[in-house]
């Protein structure tokens, strides 16, 4: 039996559905197989990305707590129930399918904080900078994350005049994603993988602490295997759909093989 029912639905995302559980201090996050791209003006389902990306999530989440920086993961359901899901009331303990993630509750800071290493995507759209170019200093660019306006890119006097967070709270937050970086870059390196860039987002328990929060999977990372030289076969990251290059699914699940082989078990929520 597990300790917790699942409740009503909070939040639905593209990627993910939020739901309460009769816990207060917990909440059960649903993956969803729904593929976005160019702010959800491309749309497909991939059957299978869902449990892929609570799975790589919950390693490197797991990941990262050993590391000493702070996530919402709380663990994965126990899998010996088999309990249906989805309906308010049920008993959200075996969640059939593993894309089922159990988090602390956090006040989402409405920030999207993106760290690159190697020049990509939009800043080779927007600046004169070719694609894989090694930054000598990886570059953190903030995002007001208002899928309205296009999520657009801010600068520090836009920050404050927001007035979302105070110079202290974005330093910590700044100081927070690069203390991912800094654990997360050397550990996909040893799996032969390159983190190109990729998106966090942050948000403060009850209590105040700053937790990372979201999901950290190829859907908001880029990366490239370091073992392949071809320029499109490399990607093993959303950017395969975002450039019709076929292969999401198997590209994420060698991502999830590659993670599981270094990576320590996730905890189960009892
Ligand atoms: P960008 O090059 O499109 O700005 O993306 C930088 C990183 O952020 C890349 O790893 C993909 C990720 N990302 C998201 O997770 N969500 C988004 O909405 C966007 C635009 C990018
Ligand atoms: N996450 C955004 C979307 O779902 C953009 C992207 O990842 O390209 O539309």
């Amino acid at each position: 039996m597990s300790a917790y029912c699942l409740g009503p639905l909070l939040h639905e995302g593209k990627a993910k559905r939020v739901y309460t559980t009769d816990q207060p201090d917990l909440l059960a996050v649903e993956f969803k197989d729904d593929a976005t791209a160019f702010n959800a003006q491309k749309r497909a389902q991939l059957s299978g990305k869902g449990f892929l990306n609570c799975q790589i999530s919950a390693l490197l989440f797991e990941y990262l707590e050993l590391q000493g920086i702070p996530t919402h993961f709380l663990g994965l359901p126990p899998a010996s129930s088999t309990s249906a899901v989805g309906e308010a009331g049920d008993e959200a303990s075996g969640e059939a399918g593993g894309n089922w993630m159990l988090v602390r509750p956090v006040r989402v800071v409405p920030l999207e904080v993106v760290i690159r290493n190697i020049a990509a995507g939009s800043l080779c759209k927007q600046l004169p900078i070719a694609p894989g170019t090694r930054l000598e200093q990886p570059l953190l660019d903030l995002y007001y994350k208002d899928d309205g306006l296009g999520d657009p890119l801010l600068s520090e006097a836009r920050l404050r005049l927001l007035g979302l967070v105070d110079d202290a709270q974005r330093i910590a937050i700044e100081q927070l994603a690069w203390r991912v970086n800094t654990a997360l870059r050397p550990l996909f390196a040893g799996l032969n993988l390159e983190l190109v860039d990729f998106k966090i987002e942050l948000g403060y328990s009850a209590d105040g602490q700053l937790l990372l929060a979201d999901e950290i999977s190829p859907d908001n990372c880029r990366l490239w295997d370091r073992g392949i030289a071809d320029s499109q076969a490399r990607i093993l990251d959303k950017d395969r759909f975002r450039q019709d290059l076929g292969g999401v699914v198997e590209a994420y699940g060698e991502v999830l093989k590659r993670v599981q082989g270094v990576c320590p078990e996730s905890r189960v929520y009892r």
